[in-house]
């Protein structure tokens, strides 16, 4: 059969980025591999995000993009996924005349179907159904991880919390956890291909399992600890008002959970909170970061917040200001409040203008980046443990995996240059970018993939920079199954 060449576009979470995973794993069934080059794809899919006007934006414009490529060549099949698909269905087709199809969030197992149809019958697809359970997908043994250290794997879908700003309930549809064995099964795969990190996705992981009945959410992380060669555990996100004793007892239990913690606020003042419908106050949001950090006192906690919900008067503001300076964040994501079609906060009063969100957001992230400059500098002269994840950037040309081998291949030359640069993250997820004299390395092979001591010499806001000590071996605790 034929290689045909997908390109996907991935916009959004690592919902999105998971998804676009398994699109690539189920159309290489179809005989798609995935290309860099626009103009050589057969196949263009686009994962969208409806999170904010702007990534929606983003969405449409790059779409418009396409439409000479379409002309040049008629055979090409360009499909839109995710959450914009999900919310505006049938206005894609007709809005953008060069599409073939749309397909929703819980349409990715359909896909291989839906393309071979287009293939054969070049007609235009439209699929936005939401079945209640997730359809897990057939995968080719796990041929695409080869290389990667950390993986995202998606464990539950959708929510039900209806925040007044937001529109996943809308896009993603209802709260819907994977069963714990395919799970399990998924990561044991994951970890034979060499991924030695998991990052647990789902909008609210603390509910995992609940609805069905299944584990608690630290139990099916107790059952995923089992699995011999995975190194560390991750999870995101974390709502607050349901942040329980016993997730936060495996932060002292569960020796691969990472000590770091995705609790996005949005907001510090209770008037906003309640207004949001986030169902927490910020007393009962400090008092949970209390029991956290009393039994993990090292552990690493960030944030997301919304400046300018309606109604936000500068009072207000200022105590999400104070907030951020009690909490002294790692670091946060900030945003703008922006309009969603369905969610109810849209048709709220008093509506920030434009300028005054920006003025805030800036004041918010200036802020935050004193905070954030003062921590990392604090770390300067440790030593951290970090899970090397392959050559920085700046010396990878192309895949991380390629990279080394190609380095390696390149034997001597590479050797005789002093230092090789290389990137990997603390346990508190801070990145750190390294050098590590090859001779000191050539043995440990793969390097990626290991659990290294790294001097810290140097902050920069957003990494740290070090120097490679020794490996660290790892307790017996970690590997055992
Ligand atoms: N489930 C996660 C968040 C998913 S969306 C949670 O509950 O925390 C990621 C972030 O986008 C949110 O935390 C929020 O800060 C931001 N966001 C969501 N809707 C938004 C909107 N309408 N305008 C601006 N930011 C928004
Ligand atoms: Fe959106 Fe709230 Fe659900 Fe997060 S918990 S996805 S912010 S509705
Ligand atoms: Fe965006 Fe959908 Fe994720 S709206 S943030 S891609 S769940």
């Amino acid at each position: 059969m034929k290689t045909k060449k997908l390109y996907i576009n991935t916009i959004g979470c690592q919902m999105n980025v998971y998804d676009s995973e398994q699109i690539e794993k189920g159309l290489l069934s179809m005989n798609y591999k995935t290309t860099e080059y626009l103009d050589k794809a057969d196949l263009i899919l686009v994962n969208t995000c409806a999170i904010r006007e702007k990534a929606e934006q983003k969405v449409f414009s790059f779409l418009g993009r396409l439409a000479g490529l379409k002309k040049k060549n008629p055979g090409l099949i360009i499909g839109v996924g995710g959450c914009v698909a999900q919310q505006e269905g049938e206005k894609i087709l007709k809005r953008v005349p060069h599409i073939d199809v749309v397909f929703g969030t819980h349409a990715i197992s359909r896909l291989p179907g839906i393309i071979k149809r287009v293939e054969s019958k070049k007609c235009r697809i439209i699929d936005i159904g939401m079945s209640q359970k997730i359809e897990e997908i057939e995968t080719v043994v796990n041929s695409m991880d080869n290389g990667k250290v950390s993986s995202f794997v998606t464990i539950m879908q959708g929510c039900d919390n209806y925040c007044t700003y937001c529109v996943v309930p809308y896009v993603r549809g209802r709260e819907s956890s994977r069963d714990p064995e395919s799970i399990v099964k998924e990561i044991q795969g994951l970890v034979n291909s060499g991924v030695r990190e998991v990052t647990l996705l789902g909008q609210n992981v603390n509910s995992y399992g609940k609805k069905e009945g299944l584990c608690s959410f630290s139990e099916l992380m107790a059952r995923i600890s089992k699995v011999k060669g995975l190194l560390r555990i991750r999870f995101t996100t974390s709502h607050p008002k349901d942040l329980s004793d016993d997730l936060i007892l495996a932060f002292k239990d569960n020796e691969k959970l990472c000590s770091h913690i995705h609790l996005p606020v949005q907001s510090g003042s209770d008037r906003v909170l309640k207004r949001m419908n986030r169902k927490y106050t910020r007393g009962l949001y400090l008092e949970k970061v209390d029991k956290l950090r009393k039994i993990c006192p090292d552990i690493s906690i960030t944030s997301d917040f919304i400046v300018g919900f309606p109604g936000e008067t500068n009072a207000d503001f200022k105590e999400t200001l104070d907030l951020i300076e009690t909490m002294k964040y790692e670091s946060l994501f900030a945003f703008k409040y922006s309009d969603r079609p369905n969610a109810p906060a849209s048709h709220f009063p008093h509506k920030i203008s434009d300028q005054e969100k920006k003025d805030r957001l800036q004041k918010l992230l200036d802020f935050q980046e004193r905070i954030k400059r003062e921590k990392n500098q604090s770390m300067v002269g440790s030593t951290q443990v970090v899970l090397v994840e392959g050559l920085s950037k700046k010396q990878s040309s192309g895949g991380t995996s390629t990279a080394e081998t190609q380095a390696r291949e390149s034997g001597t030359d590479v050797s005789k240059k002093a230092d090789m640069q290389w990137t990997g993250r603390t346990s508190a997820n801070k990145i750190v970018n390294f050098t590590a004299d090859n001779r000191l390395i050539s043995s440990i092979e793969p390097f990626a993939g290991n659990l290294v001591n790294i001097k810290i010499d140097k902050a920069f806001s957003h990494s740290l920079w070090g120097k490679y000590k020794n490996i660290k071996s790892i307790p017996l605790s970690l590997m055992a199954s």
